[in-house]
């Protein structure tokens, strides 16, 4: 989704401008721009569809003395009104005033409508200019009161939004204001900055500030000062980042997704370990989350977006068998609208790399109101589901770059197997010992399999070649291997663009095995040895309709005889491995992706962070 970024002070604000705009690229994109004073204090706005380096290209071109800055804001732009053109692209605004926006302005329209009364015109299809303009008209009529022009403005607002704002008649200094969207204030030395996402602003300064909804913050070079919905000046707490600039580069290799596949032996371990015992048994301690609030609960509901809700399935697997607690899983986009019965004996359970993403914030508030106790597990340190949440549950990913999630799945799960354990501790529905065997293997033979996995990697890469030419594909799985696959279908096609869908084996003649044909590939996982059986009958039917079956198992002739390709997995994690497995099929889409020649870390039309409905 779209970024910001913002910087007053010093002599080169358009670097910073241009370095957290390429740092912000991972968020997903289709167009960027830049608004800065120049040294005779004018602003110069300058755009470029595409990539950012088609901006860069187009600053590249101007001296060192037009490009001498202490003051501009920036933004990549994710299309939602308006298409992805120059014309669109932010920042916008007229000779007085310039922003920068993420989110929605639902009542644009009307707005609209009332600004073209007043004599203005437009020059873009976006929400963003007539948010643009609704601030300059409040300016003009304000006399140049910039904090009260912003204050009643956002006033006419419904919707969504972080800002930028720059006047023309204010050198040297930038607004801000939020609602519903992140942005943070970066405080440095003689230098401060705005930024939707802390990752923009690492280079130069770990301090930061979180801007309140109906805040107002004002930078200049030395000071930031916020002031309230009263117009009170408020005392903000100044909070310190724990990533550092090195967890956000590439480090080596070639691409963020595969950087971030190799981190999953470490960030499994920084997850749990902090919430295992002395005595090995689950042990969370983590703020305002009690385990016992959520083991006396009827029902638990779980729900989240795309891979974190895929993150669900497996832990409604877990939670069911060890804990024995009815689960559901919703769609966070669903569940919002679909007048749900859900009340104060039911448990809720948000799951979120980001914290950002709008449906689930959305769903977790409507929890919420409902009398429902909402514990999120989340990536992202402060975010807003983080915030909102009753419990909050941090997952130890790190910063998650590229657009396609993969550590963190893969943490989240392993986390919500841990709480599953946790759970069944509670609720004495399996024995002590029983646990802290099954918590001593998530803890160090779930990332010791994953380690061995990522040393196949070469064998994994090689049996992806037959992918190269093919458009469509099915991965099978059974039970929890069918949860395992639904996301490993996603991944496959989001980065790769080869349509897959995830089936339940036995399910596919039901059907959908009438589009098998000869060649067709299908990828199966089988961990779970309790069905190898019925997995083997259902390998014998799309093969014997044509399939080039890759199977992905622990070691089975069986197998081997009624495969094309077969990758064996290592099995000392026991029934954690379709975790474990999830290394494979996330290097498998990977590789399909490289081959076909794909954006491997920001695919097209996807957006790492969905911060709209
Ligand atoms: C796919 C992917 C998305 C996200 C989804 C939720 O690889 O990353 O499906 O999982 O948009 O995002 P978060 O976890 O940030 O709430």
């Amino acid at each position: 989704m779209c970024g910001i970024i913002g910087c007053v002070g010093g002599e080169k604000a358009l670097d910073v401008l241009s370095s957290g705009l390429h740092a912000l690229e991972y968020r997903g994109y289709d167009s960027a721009g830049v608004s800065f004073f120049n040294e005779s204090s004018e602003i110069i706005t300058v755009k470029a569809t595409g990539k950012i380096v088609n901006l860069d290209e187009k600053l590249g071109k101007m001296s060192e003395s037009e490009k001498r800055s202490s003051c501009g804001i920036g933004h990549t732009r994710w299309a939602t009104h308006g298409e992805p053109t120059e014309r669109n692209a932010h920042p916008h605004g007229n000779e007085r005033v310039r922003i920068v926006h993420n989110g929605i302005i639902e009542n644009y329209r009307a707005l609209a409508e009332n600004l073209t009364a007043k004599g203005y015109t437009f020059t873009s299809e976006t929400d963003t200019e007539t948010a643009a303009l609704t601030i300059d008209y409040c300016y003009k009529t304000n006399g140049g009161d910039a904090v009260k022009a912003i204050s009643e403005a956002r006033a006419l607002f419904d919707g969504s939004y972080a800002m930028g704002i720059i006047f023309a008649d204010r050198p040297g200094e930038i607004y801000s204001i939020r609602k519903d969207n992140p942005l943070i204030i970066g405080i440095g030395e003689g230098k401060n900055f705005i930024a939707s996402d802390i990752t923009a602003i690492l280079p130069y300064t770990k301090d930061y500030i979180r801007l309140e909804e109906n805040e107002i913050a004002i930078l200049t070079p030395d000071l930031v000062k916020v002031i309230d919905e009263n117009g009170n000046t408020c005392d903000k707490k100044i909070e310190k980042a724990l990533w550092d600039v090195k967890s956000a580069q590439r480090g080596g290799y070639d691409h963020f997704m595969l950087k971030e596949i190799h981190e999953e032996p470490e960030v499994i371990e920084k997850t749990l370990a902090p919430r295992i015992g002395a005595n090995g048994l689950p042990a969370f301690s983590d703020e305002n989350f009690d385990i016992k609030r959520l083991a006396k609960a009827r029902r638990i509901i779980i729900t989240a977006c795309g891979t974190a809700m895929h993150a669900g399935f497996m832990a409604k697997y877990f939670i069911e068998k060890y804990a024995r607690i009815p689960v559901n899983v919703e769609i966070a986009s669903e569940m919002r609208y679909a007048d749900m019965i859900i009340d104060e004996n039911d448990a809720v359970i948000v799951i979120s790399q980001s914290g950002e993403t709008a449906d689930t914030l959305a769903a977790l508030r409507l929890a919420k109101e409902k009398g429902a106790f909402v514990t999120s597990i989340v990536n992202v340190v402060g975010s807003t589901i983080a915030r909102e949440s009753n419990a909050t549950i941090y997952t130890w990913a790190g910063p998650e770059i590229a657009v396609a999630s993969t550590k963190a799945y893969v943490v989240q799960s392993a986390l919500m197997v841990l709480l599953s354990l946790g759970l069944a501790l509670e609720r004495n529905t399996m024995d002590e010992q029983k646990v802290r065997v099954l918590t001593e293997k998530l803890r160090y033979a779930l990332p010791k399999d994953v380690s061995k996995i990522l040393a196949m990697q070469d064998e994994i890469f090689d049996a992806v070649g037959y992918l190269s030419d093919k458009t469509d594909m099915f991965c099978l799985g059974r039970g929890i291997d069918y949860y395992a696959m639904i996301e490993a279908s996603l991944k496959i096609k989001e980065v790769s663009y080869i349509h897959s869908e995830a089936y339940a084996a036995g399910e596919l003649k039901h059907g959908t095995i009438s589009l098998i044909e000869k060649g067709t590939p299908v990828i199966v996982l089988s961990t779970d040895e309790s069905v190898r059986q019925k997995m083997v009958g259902n390998i014998r039917e799309v093969m014997s309709r044509g399939a080039y079956v890759i199977s992905i198992t622990t070691p089975d002739a069986q197998i081997d005889a009624v495969s094309e390709r077969v990758i064996n997995l290592p099995s000392e994690s026991g029934e954690f491995l379709p975790i474990a497995a999830a290394t494979v099929l996330q290097l498998m889409a990977y590789r399909a992706a490289i081959i076909k020649g794909c954006d491997v870390d920001c695919p097209r039309n996807l957006a790492k962070s969905v911060t709209v409905e």
